[in-house]
């Protein structure tokens, strides 16, 4: 995506050969970049997201697992494959909602098991990491031109420059991917295609991934949107002004379940209660064909609760500071994620096309999936 009239991925390798990503703390205050130099500090960025969304995770953790194995001894494979498998059990801990993560340091020991010394596992993991962000992108493109059809199929039953009016949580923009993002793909694409389109951006407390980044993109892209209170968009639906929703997911079960940031469910029951479709994007390293039920078996990540008792903001004076907003003795629980079942989602889009929200919807796209089973 374009910054200022810069082409910008969220991760790249910068030309002194380091790891840099977009500081996603700042924004929308401050454009900033940052250095990850050592395998620690892809950790840390990861779990105190300095990046975040499951694309980018994933990506993130891919040159983590490089940057583990530029690290690891090289005396010989057996140390350095036992360096390698602690440091995927630890970036695996960093964050457990999202299957990108997962699904990308397994992709990782996979390509390394192909090394036959620790200067060849090396390079492989190099290899590997480049090959999941550019996947990533290319992925987070089709699903872009996929989900951009069924804009152009709303639009076509509409006046004549009515907008296709989207509802989206959370950021699954391209801060969330490497470029693109997933549910906001489709508005990019119809966006630049010429159809007119609105998004209603939820703030999304408790860390206003919304507010904070879902509007910043939008407003750098210039595709015409409206910040609404997280409680906002129930309302929005029984009036009519909400065509359709889309939203990310960081885990999608076999059935397609789907889990995402926390307040997805109350937006699907509410889009189900009122009519208005329902979708989710997401690229195939989003999938956990394993499991089933994703109310009882995806994991859900619970985070500190100052995330809830507070919320960081800029002063006049342009400082970006935390304020409490309850009484100094209230605890706070903070649940991140929310898994929405498929009985409440109309369909998924990933980059292989559309498909209902079902085991059987998700085996005609992923027919290796059930041979897997
Ligand atoms: O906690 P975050 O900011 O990593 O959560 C992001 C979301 O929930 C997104 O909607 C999700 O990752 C799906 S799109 C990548």
């Amino acid at each position: 995506m374009n910054i200022d009239g810069k082409a910008y991925r969220t991760i790249w390798i910068d030309e002194t050969g380091t790891l840099t990503v977009i500081d996603q703390h700042l924004l929308p205050h401050r454009f900033a970049t940052a250095r990850l130099e050592s395998f620690e500090a892809v950790c840390a960025a990861i779990r105190d997201m300095l990046v975040r969304g499951a694309g980018l995770i994933g990506a993130t953790a891919g040159y983590g697992m490089w940057l583990a194995a530029c690290e690891a001894p090289c005396r010989d494979n057996a140390s350095f494959d036992a360096f390698m498998l602690d440091a995927a059990a630890r970036l695996r801990q960093t964050r457990p909602t999202a299957s990108n993560l997962a699904w990308a340091v397994k992709r990782q020991l996979d390509a390394l098991a192909q090394g036959a010394s620790p200067a060849e596992k090396r390079r492989l993991a190099r290899e590997t990491a480049d090959r999941i962000a550019d996947e990533d992108a290319q992925a987070c493109r089709r699903i872009g031109e996929h989900g951009k059809n069924l804009l152009e199929a709303i639009a076509a039953r509409k006046g004549p420059g009515e907008p296709v009016r989207i509802l989206t949580h959370c950021n699954a923009g391209w801060l969330a991917f490497v470029d693109y993002g997933s549910a906001l793909a489709p508005v990019y694409a119809a966006h630049d295609a010429g159809l007119p389109v609105h998004v209603w951006v939820d703030e999304t407390r408790p860390r206003n991934q919304g507010a904070g980044l879902t509007a910043w993109e939008l407003a750098r892209h210039g595709v015409p949107h409206t910040l609404i209170a997280d409680n906002a968009g129930g309302h929005l639906m029984q009036h009519g002004l909400v065509d359709i929703v889309i939203t990310g997911a960081d885990r999608v079960t076999r059935r397609g379940d789907a889990a995402n940031k926390i307040g997805t469910y109350l937006k699907a029951l509410a889009a189900h209660d009122n009519g208005v479709p329902f979708y989710v994007a997401l690229p195939s390293s989003t999938f956990d064909f394993s499991l089933s039920d994703g109310v009882a078996e995806i994991p859900i990540e619970q985070r500190g609760g100052e995330e809830v008792r507070t919320v960081l903001g800029k002063t006049p004076e342009g400082v970006l500071v935390p304020v409490q907003i309850c009484p100094d003795e209230t605890p706070a629980g903070n649940w991140a994620f929310d898994v929405t079942p498929n009985r409440l989602i109309t369909g998924l889009i990933s980059e292989r096309g559309l498909c209902p929200a079902s085991e059987e919807g998700v085996l005609s796209l992923y027919p290796e999936a059930g041979a897997r089973a």
